[in-house]
């Protein structure tokens, strides 16, 4: 399999709402309920189109189709869609805050295969060239199992209200970015 990892662009968005919505449903199914994920999906779990005119939102494609998207931010809003209710789209100061690592989805048919790992190092790669000297995230139970292998600490456990009345609880991570190489 042959993969290839680019900037998301506008076009991009309708298979990533696919993508984004098979990810959900097959690969937290044993982390969420039914109900939390259906409710969860479109403005906790969704597209944020600011992300790709900001360039900071990648694709991974393989064999010609999306296999897995996420992206970085040097804004405050936390995690989401366009439509998130922590919607904060102030720019970060990357010697005091950290960048966000934000909206991680792998196709199920692809899980497993190193691609989460794939995006995560671009992810953090743009944010240490842009300054940043930490990355921090909201972690669903699911990606959780990734960023602990990937050096992420957890830091708070939050319960995300549903506008059904139920809670999704996430885990907010960060991670200090590696110093950079001044060997030569
Ligand atoms: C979390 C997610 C992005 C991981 O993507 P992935 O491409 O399968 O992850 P990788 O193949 O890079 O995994 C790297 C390592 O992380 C760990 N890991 C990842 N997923 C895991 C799982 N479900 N169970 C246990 N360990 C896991 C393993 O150590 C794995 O290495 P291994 O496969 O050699 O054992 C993917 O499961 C996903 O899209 N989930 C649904 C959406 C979601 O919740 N995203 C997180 C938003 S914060």
């Amino acid at each position: 399999m042959e993969t290839i990892v680019r900037p998301a662009t506008a076009e991009d968005i309708p298979e990533l709402r696919a993508l984004i919505q098979a990810s959900v449903n097959h690969l937290q199914a044993t982390d969420y309920t039914e109900s939390q994920r259906q409710f969860a999906l479109g403005g906790i779990f969704g597209v944020d189109p600011l992300m790709i005119e900001d360039r900071t939102y990648f694709v991974a494609v393989s064999d010609s189709r999306i296999s897995a998207s996420g992206g970085w931010s040097r804004r405050a809003t936390p995690f989401g869609s366009d439509s998130s209710p922590a919607r904060d789209d102030r720019m970060l100061d990357p010697q005091h805050n950290a960048a966000k690592i934000r909206a991680l989805f792998v196709h199920p048919s692809f899980a497993r295969h190193g691609l989460g790992s794939l995006i995560l190092n671009t992810c953090e790669a743009a944010a240490k060239a842009a300054g940043f000297r930490r990355t921090e995230l909201t972690a669903t139970l699911t990606g959780v199992k990734l960023f602990r292998v990937r050096g992420y600490e957890p830091v708070e456990e939050i319960l995300l209200p549903l506008s059904n009345g139920e809670n999704l609880p996430v885990i907010r991570m960060t991670k200090q970015l590696p110093a950079m190489d001044t060997a030569h």
